[in-house]
């Protein structure tokens, strides 16, 4: 038990909330009730990024100012993370005061230091990804490596973050905190950048006016990666509340795509060191899901719309498909096929149909009164394992590998009931116990299912006649064989998941 906190990238507004979006926020939501369960102090923070010339682009062709354009996406994502059910406790916007006031003390915090200086900039910049490439990183030498289209020649004066001087500190920092990136495979590719050299790089423009003003220089103005970065600390009181912040900080994930590791396992502890603060204590670095084997983006046009797809399987299949679909950390290919497959196997053949067949034998064998488990159930020991591998893989960020934990327990009592055959069994004291140990096997499913399908699991838990919010059980004390009652009404509603055709 302690504090978790936990943070999502804060999305650009130039685009709607796409499933990309989702997927890292629906895999940040799920650890954090998670952890909830486990009874810590939660966080979970998420957000918009505003600033920057991408924006103002956007905003140019709308017809808005950058802020008015701001205010119509920015509760477009609030809407869709509701409609999510993420449970975040707290929404930041770059525009805030309370995030300029951040920027402004780190800002100063690291000029004191000695680490912000006044150059001049000459170089190739992608407006998509907002940073300046050398021609090495180009694709046929002329375009972004992310989004495949020409980079474009800028020259002005910036302030720049010495960068160049943490290269030591940095690897020092990553040796004595091994696994602090997960999966480990993207640590070894952040030593990697690192040892490979590390450039200053620029944190602010002359030529452009949205962005926050530097607090020595205002006609200079830092957008992106030092504002951006910036919101993990605004949202938890820094340069406001230093209580608040010191109960806060160092954030325990950063949740964040492969695309942004440098900024963030890169520049980002570089910025907190300077400022004399304590770098993260964890990233959990997401791959990318493809749509027809490119990386959905707003820039590909490949955009799946993920409001769209819970209309049509519904929330919880949509969130168990993202969550058990693609081990977290490696690219995933998002197919409709595979969605529907998921659901058919996973969600209505396992768990749908565990559900509706100890229903309709409670119904038929036991007068719809579910018997208590017992005490030395063959599938007890199934339920310990269950537990502890979903366990351990949401200490590890996999939560494909937590689901398949669960899942496992799942096709146990199923099998459990296919061996013992209770809907051929006269009523009796035999029936009775098979039907305890499975419901007190789905009750269990239900506890640790509940970060990744929220509704479903609230809805096995009342099925089974048990009261309260599943969301309130706490571990391990709720997954230890042995916690349902008996004598409850067992409720034989319709199917939890329909079959679908293919
Ligand atoms: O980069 N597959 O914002 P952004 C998986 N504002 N995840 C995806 C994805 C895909 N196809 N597309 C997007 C920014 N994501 C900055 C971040 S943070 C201080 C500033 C997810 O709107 C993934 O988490 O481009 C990725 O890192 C993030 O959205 C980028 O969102
Ligand atoms: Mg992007």
């Amino acid at each position: 038990m302690g504090r978790f906190y936990v943070t999502t990238p804060i999305y650009y507004v130039n685009a709607q909330p796409h499933l990309g979006h989702a997927y890292t926020t629906i895999v940040g939501d799920a650890l954090t009730r998670w952890h909830r369960l486990l009874g810590d102090d939660v966080h979970f923070l998420t957000g918009t990024d505003e600033h920057g010339l991408k924006i103002q682009q956007a905003a140019d062709a709308a017809g808005k100012t950058p802020k008015e354009f701001a205010d119509s996406i920015a509760p477009l994502f609030e809407a869709a993370w509701e409609r999510l059910e993420i449970a975040n406790d707290d929404f930041i916007r770059t525009t805030e005061a309370r995030h300029y006031r951040a920027v402004e003390t780190l800002l100063k915090a690291c000029y004191d230091a000695g680490d912000i200086y006044l150059g001049k900039y000459s170089g190739l910049y992608c407006v998509g990804c907002e940073e300046y490439y050398v021609e090495d990183d180009l694709t046929n030498g002329t375009d972004c490596p992310i989004h495949k289209r020409p980079v474009q020649h800028f020259e002005e004066e910036n302030y720049f973050f010495r960068l160049s001087a943490f290269e030591q500190r940095l690897l020092d920092w990553y040796a004595a905190h091994p696994g602090a990136i997960v999966p480990d495979f993207r640590g070894n590719e952040v030593l990697g950048f690192i040892k490979g050299g590390l450039r200053d790089f620029s944190i602010s423009r002359t030529s452009l006016d949205w962005g926050i003003p530097i607090p020595w220089d205002p006609k200079h103005v830092t957008y992106v990666w030092f504002d951006a970065l910036t919101n993990y600390l605004s949202a938890v009181g820094y340069g406001q509340d230093q209580q608040r912040f010191e109960d806060w900080w160092p954030v325990n994930y950063h949740m964040i795509g492969k695309d942004i590791i440098r900024f963030h396992c890169v520049y980002w502890p570089a910025m907190l060191m300077s400022a004399g603060l304590e770098p993260p204590k964890g990233w959990a670095v997401g791959g990318w899901l493809l749509v027809g084997g490119e990386k959905m983006s707003k820039t590909t046009g490949n955009v799946v719309n993920p409001l769209d797809l819970i209309d049509d399987i519904g929330l919880d299949g949509f969130r168990y498909y993202l969550l058990s679909d693609t081990p977290y950390g490696q690219d995933g290919d998002f197919t409709y096929e595979g969605l529907i497959s998921r659901y058919n196997s996973d969600l209505a053949n396992n768990l749908g149909n565990l559900l509706s067949r100890v229903a309709t034998v409670v119904a038929k064998k036991c007068d719809g009164i579910g018997p208590a488990p017992a005490p030395n159930s063959p599938l007890a020991e199934a339920a310990a394992a269950a537990y502890a591998g979903t366990a351990l893989a949401w200490d590890q960020v996999q939560p494909s590998r937590a689901l398949e934990s669960t899942w496992h327990l799942i096709r146990a009592t199923n099998a459990y009931l296919e061996a013992n055959e209770p809907w051929k069994a006269e009523p009796g004291p035999e029936v009775d116990r098979v039907m305890g140990d499975a419901l007190e096997a789905l009750r269990i499913v239900a506890v640790l299912a509940s970060p990744a399908v929220p509704e479903t699991s609230q809805t096995v838990w009342e099925r089974i006649g048990l009261g309260g919010a599943v969301a309130n059980e706490r571990l391990p004390h709720s997954a230890t064989w042995g916690g349902y009652p008996g004598g409850l009404n067992v409720v034989k509603g319709d199917p939890l998941f329909p079959r679908r055709q293919a």
